[in-house]
């Protein structure tokens, strides 16, 4: 098989995992991410072949849809390994996705090749702006979340356990991570289109107190 092939049969391989999620992680946020992660590639370089793949298949193996991470891996390496791709393709590729979540807000980051980075990047631009506000309300009704309760205040997680596990609001969920992401962003032409996105967000929390308050 050569590349164009791979590619493509990863595509249908991802679609029918992932078509008609309601989570916020369906194949259109695959192929936004997958998308995004070209673009980013045409100007900081990386291997094209592993980014791809990498955004294809990097949340194929979420763990909020396994009971743990080596069981979702598992599902990624297998299919790698039907393609018969090379023990050092597979392995960058699942480096890139073991490294990619955002693992709460006091949990630094740990991406080291110019391919994660990419992939992480085009995944949080997708979590910010009009589509990330929408994901982020998606996933809380999914996951049975209250949308928002001035009660609660938002709590900046010092570990991958606290985060996981938090049933916050969907409204403070934007302090414990889309907020952040902004910052976070490894390639500066991410860091560029991540600020009107991240102003976006900024306006529509201000439009939603004022509304909460019938300020406007
Ligand atoms: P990552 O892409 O860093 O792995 P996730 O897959 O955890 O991120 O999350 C993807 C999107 O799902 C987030 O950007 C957000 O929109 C939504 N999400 C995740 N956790 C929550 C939560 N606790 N409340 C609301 N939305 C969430
Ligand atoms: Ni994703």
């Amino acid at each position: 098989m050569n590349k164009n092939e791979i590619i493509n049969k990863t595509v249908e391989f991802v679609k029918n995992k992932l078509e008609g999620d309601s989570s916020g992680h369906d194949w259109w946020h695959i192929y936004r991410v997958w998308n995004m992660s070209k673009k980013l590639h045409k100007k900081e370089g990386g291997d094209l072949f592993i980014i791809e793949l990498a955004a294809l298949l990097h949340d194929v193996a979420d763990w909020k849809f396994y009971k743990n991470e080596s069981e979702g891996l598992k599902i990624i390496s297998d299919w790698l390994v039907q393609l018969k791709l090379s023990n050092g393709i597979t392995d960058k590729i699942i480096h890139v996705i073991k490294n990619v979540s955002f693992k709460g807000a006091g949990v630094k980051d740990k991406m080291d090749t110019i391919e994660g980075k990419i992939v992480q990047d085009a995944d949080r631009l997708d979590a910010i702006g009009a589509i990330g506000i929408a994901r982020t309300f998606a996933f809380g009704g999914k996951f049975g979340n209250e949308m928002h309760n001035p009660e609660k205040n938002a709590e900046l997680h010092n570990s991958f356990e606290e985060y996981k596990n938090s049933k916050g609001t969907t409204i403070n969920h934007f302090y414990e991570k889309l907020l952040l992401l902004k910052s976070r962003m490894n390639t500066k032409i991410a860091k560029d289109i991540a600020q009107d996105r991240h102003h976006f967000m900024e306006v529509f929390l201000k439009q939603f107190y004022d509304e909460w308050e019938n300020l406007k």
